[in-house]
């Protein structure tokens, strides 16, 4: 049995059960015009990454509002979302196993899908599988343009790119290079050095493929932190950005990149106070409702601080001049990070009006909940 949903239609938000995943829908669809805003301004194709929220209804949005589709990390999350009714999926991964390769072309010949790839042997295993069920798949080869996880040297590019080339149901739709430790340097200038030096290495891979005689249809990549400079660069001409939709903590902790859109924080925990001590008070929510990986959640608009009470259990304290709040008091928290803090969760309440006064106008199922595979 799913959890029961925390709302319903039409409640107002005072009924809506904590601990709850809440979206303040004005801000996320500020978001969502923002990014897509800025992809056409720049001629850029946008693909947002749906591996943040998981959830075809908000892919459906991004979608209406200019997306060419979008990305997921997992098979599976394909797989979840296809159901619902999204087309055109890049799973921006290697998948090597054989039970998943044969799982991604059955799906393959009902949707369009691009997948990465990063080694001569991932390339024959994927076109082998597609052969068998007469598929077809874009194929982008991941470049390692100094994140040190997957993708080959971008001198090894060329190589990779001419081998997709030689297999009928592959077609080689470009370079795929994400390199996610510059999304969360804090400084702009630390970012701009190492987007600079990310993009040498993506020159080098496009002059490695052209060496082969291959053109090179794209370049995606790029997220929150930094797609602005990978966009400045020339290089990128597609960007896989995903959190930007919601605005965690830990991306608002980045100072900005001049001329950049800037994000507003969508994405809302809604606890309840339900103990009280002379000097803290304790909410419903622990790091079963939030991810702790980048850190602790912000408490929205209250001076208060947030510490690991448990599985379910956070404890506040307030800082000099602030007031604990009370015994049954809701408690707003901004999530460290908010892709694995909406994999914690089965609906995503959706309010319209803001957190103070709104109403529900959906409850939205996180439909790839789960999808690791
Ligand atoms: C390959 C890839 N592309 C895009 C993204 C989206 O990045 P962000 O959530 O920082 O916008 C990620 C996130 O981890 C990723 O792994």
């Amino acid at each position: 049995m799913r959890a029961f949903p925390p709302a319903r239609v039409g409640d107002r938000i005072a009924a809506v059960e904590s601990p709850a995943l809440v979206v303040d829908l004005a801000a996320m669809e500020r978001n969502l015009m923002r990014m897509s805003g800025y992809a056409a301004s720049k001629g850029l194709r946008l693909r947002p990454h749906a591996k943040t929220h998981k959830c075809a209804a908000i892919a459906r949005r991004q979608i209406e509002l200019g997306a060419v589709g979008v990305c997921v990390q997992k098979l599976d999350e394909a797989l979840a979302l296809g159901a619902f009714g999204i087309d055109n999926i890049l799973i921006t991964n290697e998948i090597v196993a054989r039970s998943k390769l044969e799982r991604l072309a059955q799906l393959a010949r009902n949707l369009h899908l691009g997948v990465a790839v990063d080694s001569a042997l991932g390339v024959e295993l994927l076109a082998k599988a597609m052969k068998a069920q007469r598929a077809r798949i874009d194929v982008y080869v991941e470049v390692d343009v100094g994140q040190g996880r997957c993708g080959v040297p971008p001198e090894q590019a060329g190589q990779l790119a001419r081998l997709v080339s030689q297999y009928k149901p592959l077609r080689f739709a470009g370079l795929q290079a994400y390199h996610g430790r510059v999304q969360h340097l804090r400084s702009h200038e630390e970012r701009d050095a190492t987007v600079s030096d990310a993009a040498q290495a993506v020159q080098q891979a496009k002059d490695s493929v052209r060496a082969e005689g291959l053109e090179v249809p794209l370049v995606t990549g790029g997220g929150t932190g930094a797609f602005a400079l990978e966009s400045e660069s020339g290089l990128w001409g597609e960007l896989q950005a995903g959190s930007y939709v919601f605005m965690d903590r830990d991306y608002a902790d980045n100072l900005p990149t001049p001329h950049a859109p800037q994000f507003e924080h969508s994405l809302f925990i809604k606890s309840q106070v339900i103990s009280r001590g002379a000097d803290h008070a304790v909410i419903d929510a622990g790091h079963k409702s939030h991810a702790l990986d980048s850190g602790p959640p912000r408490v929205w608009m209250r001076r208060l601080d947030w510490r690991n009470g448990g599985d379910e259990h956070g404890i506040l304290t307030a800082r000099e001049g602030e007031s604990l709040p009370a015994l049954g008091d809701t408690v707003w928290l901004v999530p460290g990070h908010c892709d694995p803090t909406v994999n914690l969760h089965d609906h995503i309440v959706a309010v319209r009006g803001g957190l103070q006064k709104g109403a529900v106008e959906a409850v939205w199922t996180v439909d790839a909940r789960g999808c690791l595979a």
